[in-house]
């Protein structure tokens, strides 16, 4: 009976080795583990015959029992350690790993052209004793227009394809999108007192779109409003600011022409500084390129600040941020700098 025990211990061993030889996954190696030697397995299941026998007989099952768990275990470690390897070795082999080849190149950033110009613009009138003022995209009609001496009835609001956020005939008094910089202007006189100096660079909206016409672009505005500012001070400004942009070279034109906040206005135009003023493609033959409106603030615009005209004089100038990257670009479509195309924006 005693002996029987062990044999049966020992045939366990038997089939569970042969069993184990078929296994091919880890996965079943655990199960066949749990079924021999687990809690509820065979081994467990045979053990309790172990309460018949005498008491002098017990030991050695025992230690049968043992050796046999022991073993077992052992050996389905043993095969899981050896499948290891060889999965190992499998992807050593197959999987290749070429070090000579070239790595993945990380995508960098650049910064927009658009911000590049406004960059260069800030700090050129900082250097020049400038603040840098913005004001809200969203405006009345007030400051947008009447501020600056463009009455509900005036032609010239024309000039400028508004945007108003609400529908509605009258548009006086809807708020709108603010079509230029030029409110900035009134803002800042409303809180400060003259002396002034300072720009306004930000985005403006306008219902237009075209190759050269973007409904939502960049200005930059500049005002200086001091005793005895004259024309002079404006073109003497502009000159430095310009020749910055475009280099030392380009030469300044005034235009006469109309703004109704400034009095007298006038367009600025500089020597092409492509074909240097002989004419070419970008300046249409003409020599000129056209970059932005200027003039004297009208006296009717300081009534509105409550600044006295007959002590302040001041100067205003605005132009567009976009049209001067063109120009220094030699770029002939305004759409590229808002597509956001990497291979475009690359470039600067
Ligand atoms: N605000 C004008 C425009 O957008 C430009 C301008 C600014 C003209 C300041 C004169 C003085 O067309």
């Amino acid at each position: 009976m005693e002996i029987s025990l062990i044999e049966k211990i020992d045939r366990l061993r038997q089939q569970g080795i042969d069993e184990l030889k078929h296994v091919r996954s880890e996965r079943d190696a655990q199960e066949l583990k749990a079924k021999y030697v687990g809690r509820k397995g065979l081994l467990t299941h045979l053990l309790k015959e172990v309460g018949q026998l005498d008491e002098s007989l017990r030991p050695q099952i025992g230690k049968a029992a043992n050796e046999f768990k022991t073993f077992f275990e052992g050996s389905v470690d043993h095969f899981l350690a050896d499948q290891r390897k060889d999965l190992l070795e499998k992807s050593l082999r197959e999987d290749k790993v070429d070090i000579t080849l070239p790595g993945r190149t990380v995508g960098i950033g650049a910064v927009h052209p658009i911000t590049q110009i406004l960059e260069d613009v800030r700090s050129f009138f900082l250097r020049l004793g400038f603040d840098v003022h913005s004001g809200p995209e969203i405006e009345t009609d007030y400051y947008n227009f009447e501020a600056l001496a463009l009455p509900a009835d005036h032609p010239a609001r024309d000039m400028q394809d508004t945007f108003y956020l609400k529908d509605s005939v009258d548009s006086a008094g809807a708020p709108l999108l603010r079509t230029h910089t030029s409110p900035v202007q009134i803002h800042v006189m409303e809180t400060q007192r003259p002396p002034i100096r300072m720009i306004a660079p930000g985005v403006v909206y306008r219902r237009d779109s075209d190759i050269s016409h973007s409904p939502m672009f960049h200005q930059i505005e500049g005002l200086m409003v001091d005793r005895g500012v004259s024309m002079a001070h404006l073109k003497g400004v502009l000159t430095l600011f310009l020749k910055h942009l475009f280099g030392e070279a380009v030469r300044l034109r005034f235009r006469p022409s109309y703004f109704p906040f400034t009095e007298p206005s006038a367009e600025v135009d500089l020597t092409c500084f492509i074909c240097e003023a002989k004419g070419c493609r970008v300046c249409k033959g003409t020599g000129w390129l056209e970059i932005g409106g200027c003039g004297m603030v009208d006296p009717v615009v300081f009534g509105f600040v409550n600044i006295d005209p007959e002590e302040f004089t001041g100067f205003a100038f605005g132009m567009g941020i976009e049209r001067i990257a063109m120009l220094k670009y030699g770029i002939d479509n305004i759409r590229l700098f808002f597509e956001n195309d990497v291979r475009f924006l690359k470039q600067f």
